[in-house]
């Protein structure tokens, strides 16, 4: 690591192809340029891979995981479900916060929960916590058992990180909505998909399948719904505008 020296009025300067673009290093839209690089650099050396939570890697930047702590401990839910659950991390993260408020559990959704990582699960400290449910998080089946596990708890907050495609995100926006009431909050995770199309190693089909679509077409047809910008205050986030509250 190193420091670079950069006084009051420095620049930023992108050379991207187009026209260059110079902003102010300290004003906003230095801090958006910034976060924004930031995202598409980590992305690119795959840093999302990186942290662990008491044991498990979770897929997430490490200031998504300092606000899923908040969120948590923000609303106390009876019961947080997830779906895309890979190696447990986010399971565990959630879970973790639960055990110190002293109650709820978390409802873990995959289409494939592979075996080392449900023993892993399943092994942990943590896991009289989780439930774990195998299928796809949008058959109706799955969310039939999502439903029964959720029981008559009022208070849920639901996570989705699974099949970042807009159509698959679209749908179970539409699902698992259902589950959340007035003030309650559901998280679309990964809306940044959008953002690294263009990184050395991005698909240019994310540019216009990923789950930021998905979020604003279920956004246009449930005004109940809106962007709670306060959990992506650090600007560095895969999953931006993907932090939706229900209003009364
Ligand atoms: C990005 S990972 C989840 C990361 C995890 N939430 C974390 O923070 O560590 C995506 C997961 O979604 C699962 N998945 C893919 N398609 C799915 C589907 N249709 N239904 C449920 N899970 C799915 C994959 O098997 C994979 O484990």
């Amino acid at each position: 690591m190193r420091n670079y020296y950069v006084p009051k009025d420095s620049t930023l300067l992108l050379n991207n192809g187009d026209e260059p673009v110079a902003v102010g290093v300290y004003s906003e839209e230095g801090f958006e340029l910034l976060s924004n690089l930031w995202i598409k650099s980590a992305a690119h050396h795959r840093l999302m891979y990186e942290p662990t939570w008491l044991g498990r890697p979770i897929i997430q930047f490490p200031t998504d995981i300092v606000a899923i702590q908040e969120l948590v401990w923000k609303v106390r839910p009876d019961v947080i479900v997830e779906t895309g659950v890979a190696h447990g991390g986010s399971l565990v993260l959630s879970a973790s916060i639960l055990e110190l408020i002293g109650h709820g559990k978390v409802v873990g959704v995959d289409i494939e929960i592979r075996p080392h990582n449900r023993s892993a699960i399943e092994a942990h400290p943590l896991a009289h916590r989780i439930d774990l449910i195998e299928g796809s998080s949008i058959s109706p089946d799955t969310f039939k058992a999502v439903r029964a596990a959720v029981g008559d708890a009022t208070s849920v907050l639901v996570m989705l990180d699974s099949n970042h495609s807009e159509a698959h995100v679209l749908a179970e926006l539409e699902l698992y909505s259902s589950l959340i009431l007035p003030g309650g909050y559901l998280v679309a995770h990964d809306g940044a998909q959008a953002w690294v199309w263009d990184i050395p190693n991005g698909k240019p089909e994310w540019k216009d399948d990923n789950p930021l679509g998905a979020i604003h077409k279920f956004l246009a047809c449930h005004p109940e719904f809106s962007v709670d910008p306060q959990w992506t205050r650090w600007g560095i986030t895969s999953s931006p505008q993907g932090f939706l509250k229900r209003g009364d």
